[in-house]
């Protein structure tokens, strides 16, 4: 039998390689706060060898490139791949190489980076903790490490539906985390923490579907639960449903709020 991390990977290059266009251009990945942010953040230097993981369509990666010696923008799914190199050659820019890596097993050896970097992505990966633990085993010491995540909070309750509803849409989704977890996960792996803060991404509701190629039923079962969420979901996720003339929910101007956060965190040297 296919251990979990393998069944985990094949569902992520499965939802990944038939969306990757369109992840790799989204506007909240191309585009989102949380990317200037993180990157202004991290203090690079030009002197500077950068890894990102999970690097999706290379937001991070290509933003960073123009600031330091060199980046690898490395994911598990070839074809995210493709467009990061195009996205790349479009942009001239060429100090950016790419790699197939796994985020749990990362093939660098030990103290290889300055700076590793991973954006809206650990919430596929079915280990956080050996995540972290690479992160931490390739950098150097004193290196920076930015991670950004959507997060839910620790009341158990809405973490479960979050997460839960979020992975009847992406069948590759894990678990998003809380921030009072991605903090013990740090500080037990020698991380201090430099910058810390939250960002509310509002979500459209079709846009997010369709990111994934969610079969209308599906749309339709997520829209119900969304409307029929309980309070403090709803607190949480601040669902505002638009409406046809007929008052039913029209899921086109449906729209609901994720949570990001942006952690810029030191290895202990
Ligand atoms: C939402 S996209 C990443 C977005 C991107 N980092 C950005 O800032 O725009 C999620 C990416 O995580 C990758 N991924 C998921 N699990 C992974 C793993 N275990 N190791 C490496 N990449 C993984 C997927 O292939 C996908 O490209």
């Amino acid at each position: 039998m296919a251990d979990v991390s393998d069944e985990n990977l094949e569902l992520v290059r499965e939802q990944f390689g038939a969306n990757a266009e369109a992840y790799g251009t989204s506007a909240v990945h191309a585009r989102g706060a949380s990317l200037g942010l993180l990157v202004d953040r991290l203090g690079l230097d030009p002197s500077w060898a950068v890894l990102d993981i999970a690097t999706g369509g290379g937001s991070v990666a290509l933003a960073c490139a123009p600031h330091v010696a060199s980046v690898v923008a490395s994911d598990a799914t070839p074809q995210m791949l493709d467009v990061v190199q195009r996205r790349a050659e479009e942009e001239g820019v060429d100090n950016l190489s790419t790699e197939i890596a796994d985020a749990h097993d990362l093939p660098y050896a030990d103290g290889r980076w300055d700076t590793v970097t991973c954006r809206i992505a650990p919430h596929h990966f079915h280990d956080p903790a050996k995540f972290v633990a690479e992160v931490a085993r390739t950098l150097r010491p004193g290196g920076v490490f930015g991670l950004v995540d959507n997060v839910v909070p620790d009341d158990s309750n809405v973490a479960t539906f979050a997460n839960e509803w979020e992975r009847k849409r992406d069948p590759s989704h894990a678990r998003c985390l809380s921030v009072n977890e991605w903090l013990t996960l740090l500080s037990v792996n020698g991380f201090t923490i430099e910058h810390r803060e939250l960002l509310a991404k509002e979500m459209g509701f079709t846009w997010w579907c369709d990111n994934m190629s969610v079969p209308a039923d599906v749309r339709e079962q997520l829209l119900a639960e969304l409307a029929a969420a309980d309070e403090d979901v709803r607190a949480f996720l601040r669902p505002k449903f638009g409406e046809y003339e007929d008052q039913s929910i029209d899921p086109d101007t449906t729209v609901f709020y994720l949570t990001e956060v942006v952690l810029v965190a030191r290895k202990s040297g």
